[in-house]
């Protein structure tokens, strides 16, 4: 069961217009009613964006940006030692700020030169269908919020430090930003629910959770890895099996924790070869073949 919409918390608006994100009683920020309202505030933000619209601003306390510079600074040490070389030189490319959370419009300017691809805010869970088939046309939905101050390291749900650290440095580079084109127009084409979840399902184990050998060495390239401070250091010792379409598509997974299986890709090549192709050429047949050869 594809289970994303239990990890984003869910959005509300009230009968008087407001918003209100329901965080769960386990969230950190659940007891912080100042938290609290921020988030509703960012959450309101996204729910009156007009696309092509400058992404309004959003506002964050002192405390958030030392999260934010905290969890930059621990994440580039890891990086250097488990990234990718393709993700190091496309956050070298990007140049995010280092001590302040950027505005998602700033992250947009910052990327648009080089990739095309742009944000967009997004209150929480996205449906399927629109957070992929938009990739297509290089639009990336995203998250505004960060994670509650009292545990920098640790989120229960996808938020600024993933989407911007994880996602944006990976769309910087024009070989990543391609292969997310891809996903999207393979959402696009698609017209049954079980080939859009085996098209997110292979996007889940590659962009978000992929990882490949280099010079020997088994680096991350998913956003999810790459910004998760905890699960950086965990990869090299999960199920680590060689690519492979089917078993991504139809094997399931659970958000709420560290991935245990996790695909390899051999090169950067390989993945365009084997993954860029399929989303590039896949339709409801072809997933169908695929999904009934499990
Ligand atoms: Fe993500």
């Amino acid at each position: 069961m594809f289970d994303e919409a239990q990890y984003f918390a869910p959005v509300a608006t009230r009968d008087d217009g407001s918003v209100v994100v329901e965080l769960a009683k386990t969230h950190p920020g659940f007891a912080d009613e100042v938290y609290r309202k921020r988030r509703n505030a960012i959450a309101a933000l996204a729910l009156g964006y007009q696309p092509g619209a400058p992404i309004p601003h959003a506002e964050y306390t002192d405390e958030e940006h030392r999260v934010w510079a905290l969890v930059t600074k621990e994440l580039a040490v890891k990086h250097g030692k488990y990234a990718v070389r393709e993700f190091l030189d496309a956050a070298r490319r990007l140049g995010l700020p280092k001590d302040r959370i950027p505005q998602l419009q700033e992250v947009s300017d910052l990327l648009q030169p080089l990739t095309g691809f742009r944000y967009v805010p997004a209150a929480g869970l996205v449906p399927l269908r629109e957070f992929y088939s938009v990739l297509a046309d290089g639009l990336f939905h995203a998250t505004q919020y960060i994670r509650h101050h009292s545990v920098p390291f640790y989120t229960p749900e996808p938020d600024v430090i993933h989407e911007v650290i994880g996602h944006a440095n990976t769309l910087a580079s024009p070989r990543f930003a391609e292969l997310y084109r891809l996903a999207g127009r393979a959402a696009r084409r698609v017209e049954t629910g079980e080939a859009l979840e085996f098209v997110s399902k292979v996007f889940w184990f590659t962009l978000e959770f992929g990882v490949m050998r280099e010079s020997g060495e088994l680096k991350a390239y998913g956003a999810g890895i790459l910004s998760s401070y905890g699960e950086i250091e965990e990869f090299r010792g999960m199920d680590i099996r060689p690519l492979d379409l089917a078993a991504m598509g139809t094997t399931s997974y659970d958000i709420t924790k560290y991935q245990e299986v996790l695909f390899e890709a051999a090169s950067l090549d390989h993945l365009e070869d084997l993954i860029g192709t399929f989303w590039d050429t896949c339709d409801d047949d072809m997933i169908a073949r695929l999904r009934s050869s499990r």
